[in-house]
């Protein structure tokens, strides 16, 4: 009997696990396993399909999408080239290194549609819940199908976690909030920053989507944006307009107060206090709990559920690589699955995972963090046949990437890179990124770009 394998979410995770199954190579020496990919959003491409809800959806499941209007990609594309799919080979010719939301969503589809997956994927059908059998060393996953509108069971031999970890909001409570008479929303609900032109803004939270938000409402128009901070500060070198406060204490009427006594009145606070990994869908044995960091623990090579390698969870980590790393981890998980990957016993598995805890937990800078996901990445790659990419050679991108944002964090955007897959060197912007308003797919590709396509580059 076929290995039945059932996948959650058809976000880049899944979709990396659906293109691992179906590679030429497998297809060529072994039967390919019965797959279903259970998806509860109407199209495939998780976090990188734009929604305008928020709340919840047409079925009333809770809105997945975090992104928003205007967003560009954070780090270098060149940073998350997949190995066997280069940008240059889907877009025909060379284009800057940081592209908005649609032209990198339009990247990683095309190699998924280039592979016809959707056949594997049940769309508008939400995992409601997820069993394991000791005696039959099965699962049962329950879904409600929105489509026929019902509920309905099936077994399987291993089930694949991907539905992300950027999507339930982390929510504090601030004394006096709920008398603030603006609006108050956390960043998950974030959609537009032409809502918040000629006001005075409050960012709570010191990370990646405290500094995007903030620095795309100055782009569009904010009169003021305060980030406040809990540990420590972002630190850049702001234009006049933003400012970093320690941390909230209490709001008095649209008065916020922080905790080193100063003050200032706002019209509007998002509360950008990072996401809860959420899985509502499983028991307390199988479910993952962790906050956001590079190695979660419970999980051998960062994908196996320790007490239970059947259920294999992708790209719950916190994030430098992500779509090559989201491929490394699915050829990973694909091996383990097909038997390639012989597992070892469970005192084996349980000193590599306190070895690589023990690494980061040690880890002193960003410098540092970028090594041990690059080292994670190479150390799941090494046993697969997932065509040999640089991995280290883009963890110095990376550094490079840190570097120019603390030069810039208003024009770092404006810097190019070279692909270490082709060797192309990405041409520039048509403008600063600070002045490119249009961010559709038609406008950012309607530019002669004059980039330099090349070889691929020799390992660090
Ligand atoms: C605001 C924001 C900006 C980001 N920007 C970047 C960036 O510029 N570059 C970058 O590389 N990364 C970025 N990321 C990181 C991003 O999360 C990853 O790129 C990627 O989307 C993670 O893929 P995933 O498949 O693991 O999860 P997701 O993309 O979140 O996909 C998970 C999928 O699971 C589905 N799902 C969830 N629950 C269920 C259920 N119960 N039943 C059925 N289906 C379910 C969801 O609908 C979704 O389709 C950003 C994240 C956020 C929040
Ligand atoms: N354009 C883009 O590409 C883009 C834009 C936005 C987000 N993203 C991605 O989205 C992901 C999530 O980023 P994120 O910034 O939402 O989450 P995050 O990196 O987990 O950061 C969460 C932040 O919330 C703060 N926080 C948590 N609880 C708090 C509390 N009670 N009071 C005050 N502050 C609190 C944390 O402060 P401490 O430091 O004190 O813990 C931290 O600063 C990242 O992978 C990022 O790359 C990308």
């Amino acid at each position: 009997m076929s290995l039945k394998i059932a996948i959650l979410g058809a976000g880049p995770s899944g979709l990396a696990q659906l293109r691992s199954f179906v590679s030429a190579q497998l297809a060529a020496h072994e039967e390919m396993p019965e797959i279903v990919c259970f998806e509860k959003q109407s199209d495939l491409g998780g976090m990188w399909n734009y929604t305008w809800r928020t709340g919840l959806d047409k079925h009333g499941e809770p809105v997945h999408g975090s992104m928003y209007r205007y967003l560009w990609s954070n780090g270098p594309k060149e940073c998350l080239e997949f190995a066997d799919y280069s940008f240059d080979e889907h877009f025909g010719r060379a284009i800057p290194s940081y592209p908005p939301r649609e032209v990198l969503k339009n990247y990683v589809m095309g190699r998924i549609e280039r592979k016809d997956v959707r056949q594997y994927i049940r769309f508008e059908t939400a995992v409601r819940w997820v069993s394991f059998d000791e005696h039959t060393q099965r699962f049962s996953v329950t879904v409600m199908d929105h489509q026929t509108d019902q509920l309905h069971s099936e077994e399987f031999d291993f089930v694949v976690v991907a539905t992300g970890h950027f999507s339930t909001p982390n929510v504090p409570y601030f004394p006096g909030v709920e008398r603030f008479p603006g609006r108050v929303l956390h960043a998950h609900d974030f959609r537009d920053a032409l809502e918040f032109k000629d006001k005075d803004l409050l960012l709570v939270g010191s990370s990646y989507s405290a500094e995007d938000i903030g620095t795309q409402c100055h782009k569009y128009g904010a009169k003021s944006v305060t980030f406040s901070y809990r540990s420590r500060p972002l630190g850049y070198d702001w234009p006049a307009g933003i400012t970093e406060v320690p941390l909230l204490e209490r709001l008095d009427g649209n008065v916020a107060h922080f905790s080193d006594g100063s003050s200032k009145a706002v019209d509007a606070i998002i509360l950008c206090t990072g996401y809860q990994h959420s899985f509502p869908f499983l028991p307390d044995d199988l479910r993952l709990q962790t906050r956001n960091r590079l190695y979660p623990q419970s999980l051998y090579k960062g994908i196996l559920w320790e007490s239970n390698p059947r259920l294999i969870y992708l790209g719950m980590q916190d994030q430098y690589f992500t779509f090559n790393m989201f491929d490394a981890q699915a050829w990973y998980a694909r091996d383990v699955m097909l038997g390639r990957i012989p597992l070892p016993d469970a005192a084996t598995m349980q000193a590599d995972m306190q070895d690589w805890l023990s690494r980061e937990e040690a880890l002193a800078n960003a410098s540092a963090e970028i090594d041990f996901q690059a080292a994670y990445v190479r150390d799941l790659l090494q046993p697969t046949d997932y065509p040999e990419f640089a991995v280290e050679a883009q963890g110095e991108l990376f550094k490079r990437w840190k570097q120019d944002k603390k030069v810039d964090i208003m024009g770092y955007r404006n810097q190019c890179y070279t692909s270490t897959v082709t060797g192309t060197a990405a041409p520039e912007l048509p403008a600063p990124w600070l002045e490119i308003l249009d961010d559709s797919l038609e406008h950012f590709l309607s530019h002669d770009y004059a980039g330099v396509v090349g070889e691929p580059l020799e390992q660090v």
